[in-house]
């Protein structure tokens, strides 16, 4: 401003005008800026705020769980589908299409298949993340619209594919699973979980808040603490969504480990990605398109020669492959 005034001030000789035009404009340009800085963060400001609204009014306008008014105890630790249908809402076709399996209690059911076949779908309707759309889903012979919700809730332990923590310490993410439990009991269930490897590389161990100042966990390491909550949990039912996206040996091995603790003498439900887990299975349900494809035991499918004994060729091939990788490397 002082440069395009100062010509002007010596042109016209005018110095009292250009001492008055300064001042005024250094002032107002000065206001003039906050103002319009501000403005600028007010706008920001409503639309963080709108969109803020706009999620609060969605979690507030979603259906409440509908409850039962006489509620009835499970009879035993069995889980089964039947004639399940669900649609995902404004989904056209079924996720799952008159889907019927049992598991009898203490036993280990595999559900596998094609990617996008159910397998989640279907494991989420136990803990009644979504209820069905026809035919029932019972846990130990109730129909769980039936049962009372924590009495469910304390039935059934799952892990998901996509299970988040909270921005909260290790401590507090384990604990959620049973407020009660000593810092003991969550240490013990941590180690349980193969998670020691976990503890000791950050700087407060257990108390260490995830997701604050560069302690961010790996999916795998995410997922070994989502099974010590479960195994501090200590339901009858297992649920266990097994993540894909484990590619290093090392992980992959210390989560099987976990997930064996967490499964012995338990009901268990488990979806494998990779076949060699699922060959001790009681039984194997396989989904494809949301519908059962077959259901049997590992030998009796490969026997069968149908969609398993395929998957399981494949998935040989992909193991002798990648040994033949290795010793060509080496
Ligand atoms: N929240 C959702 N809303 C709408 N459709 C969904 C939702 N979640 C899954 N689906 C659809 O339902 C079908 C079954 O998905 P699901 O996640 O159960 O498959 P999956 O067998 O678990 O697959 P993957 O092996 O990849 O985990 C898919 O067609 C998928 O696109
Ligand atoms: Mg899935």
């Amino acid at each position: 401003m002082a440069l395009l005034l100062a010509p002007g001030a010596i042109k016209s000789g005018n110095f009292a005008g250009f001492v008055t035009n300064f001042a005024f404009y250094a002032v107002f340009s000065a206001i003039i800026s906050t103002a319009l800085a501000k403005i600028m963060f007010a706008v920001a400001g409503m639309m963080l705020a709108s969109t803020a609204l706009a999620r609060i009014a969605q979690v507030m306008n979603a259906p409440t769980l509908t409850v039962t008014k006489t509620p009835q105890a499970p009879k035993d630790n069995s889980v089964e589908f039947k004639d399940v249908s669900f649609t995902y809402e404004g989904a056209d076709i079924p996720a799952l299409d008159h889907v019927s399996f049992r598991v009898a209690p203490g036993q280990t059911a595999a559900l596998v298949g094609p990617s996008g076949g159910g397998k989640t779908t279907a494991a989420s309707l136990i803990p009644r993340f979504w209820d069905v759309s026809s035919g029932s889903v019972e846990v130990g012979g109730v129909d769980v619209r039936e049962t009372d919700p924590h009495v469910l809730m304390d039935q059934v332990a799952f892990v998901f594919q996509n299970d988040r923590l909270f921005k909260a310490s290790i401590l507090e993410n384990v604990r959620a699973a049973r407020p009660d439990a000593t810092r003991e009991e969550v240490q013990a269930a941590l180690s349980a979980a193969q998670c020691d490897d976990i503890l000791t590389k950050l700087p407060d161990g257990m108390d260490t808040v995830i997701g604050t100042e560069g302690t961010y966990l790996s999916g795998g390491e995410q997922q070994r603490v989502a099974l010590a909550r479960a195994i501090l949990k200590d339901a009858p039912i297992v649920v266990l969504d097994e993540a894909t996206a484990f590619a290093d040996p090392e992980n992959e091995a210390l989560i099987q480990k976990a997930f064996a603790v967490l499964t012995k003498d338990r009901t268990v439900i488990m979806i494998a990605h990779r076949l060699s887990t699922v060959i001790g299975a009681d039984r194997i349900i396989v989904l494809d398109g949301g519908r059962v494809e077959e259901e049997g035991t590992h030998a009796e499918l490969v026997q069968a020669g149908g969609l398993y004994s395929r998957m399981w060729e494949d998935y040989n091939k992909a193991v002798q492959w990648r040994i033949t990788a290795g010793e060509e490397v080496r």
